[in-house]
């Protein structure tokens, strides 16, 4: 049987999702009951990192000793990767050793050459182009929040970035809509957006955008591996803070949420993201519990 991958929000139904959206459920309850749940006793986790984290780090390595098993980090700098080991091989190697592997790198391309080689499944723990884990935990943020997430509508304020794609995916398996607004010259890539994706809508005005949203959303100006073009996105961005008057234009029971790491005053004001229609921690905390079902069904399959 082929073995299954998660290195987009796509590779999932929305019956795998229903599944791992309960697990995650059960699996958080017993945490927070100081309940063991050992259902990877034994089993490696492998995290290799090419880019910096912490949450990401943090949930998984934690999630996994919750799990019973061991995580083992890797990044670029100690490994033979580094140096300029062939991917293939990387990956045949590192899967002889363990049960699972979660990468974070740059291209998607190379996450997707590597789960061609590995023998155990893969987990993009975010790419230039996808962050599903985060847009996993942000959809059960939303569900635990606010009920189901059919038919609302999210708008996505700010760069068009590995977010927002996989929340494009995600409207698609979910049913609901994306109002997207970014800066001139900083739009949507369209070889991002499946061919097929009726699910979003574009508006210049990014307050037009948050227009009867259900949930408001946004990440920084520049992702990692951009830096060079920080000083020239500054002044691009410049209105498309996410702020009370824009919050003022969603619905009054708007969430708002933000992937973290955030940076006050510039995608977002701190009346915001410190204010009571904030979710952020709650959305970080839920990285830990919703990867600990998807490790658990990676490696598993069903188990309820
Ligand atoms: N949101 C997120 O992935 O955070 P880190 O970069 O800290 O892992
Ligand atoms: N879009 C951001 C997300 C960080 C978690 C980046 O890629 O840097």
């Amino acid at each position: 049987m082929a073995i299954k991958h998660y290195l987009q929000f796509s590779d999932f139904t929305l019956d795998e999702y229903e599944y791992v959206i309960e697990r995650s459920r059960v699996i958080k309850r017993k945490f927070k009951n100081y309940e063991p749940h050992h259902s990877l006793a034994d089993r490696t986790l492998v995290m290799v990192f090419e880019k910096n984290s912490t949450r990401t780090r943090l949930s998984f390595e934690a999630g996994m000793h919750q799990l019973g098993g061991a995580a083992i980090y890797l990044n670029t700098r100690d490994s033979q990767l580094g140096r300029g080991e062939p991917i293939e091989d990387a990956a045949q190697v590192m899967s002889r050793m363990c049960d699972v592997i979660m990468i974070r790198t740059f291209g998607q391309e190379i996450i997707d050459r590597f789960a061609a080689y590995s023998r155990v499944p893969v987990i993009n723990g975010l790419t230039n182009e996808q962050h599903p884990c985060q847009v996993l935990a942000d959809v059960f943020t939303y569900i635990e929040q606010r009920g189901s997430i059919k038919d609302k509508v999210v708008a996505w304020i700010g760069d068009a970035n590995n977010m927002l794609y996989s929340w494009l995916q995600a409207a698609e398996v979910f049913g609901f809509h994306v109002n997207v607004s970014t800066p001139k010259g900083y739009d949507i890539d369209m070889k991002q957006v499946s061919p097929g994706n009726r699910r979003y809508t574009f508006f210049a005005n990014p307050a037009d955008a948050c227009q009867d949203a259900d949930l408001v959303t946004t990440d920084v100006w520049t992702s990692m591996g951009y830096e060079d073009e920080n000083a020239a996105r500054l002044k691009a961005f410049d209105g498309w803070i996410v702020d009370q008057a824009k919050m003022a234009r969603a619905r009054k029971d708007a969430l708002f949420m933000h992937c973290l790491p955030a940076h006050r005053g510039e995608e977002v004001s701190a009346e915001v993201i410190d204010g009571p229609q904030s979710v952020v921690w709650e959305e970080a905390e839920n990285r830990l519990h919703v990867q600990k079902a998807l490790l658990e069904y990676l490696v598993l399959g069903k188990v309820a």
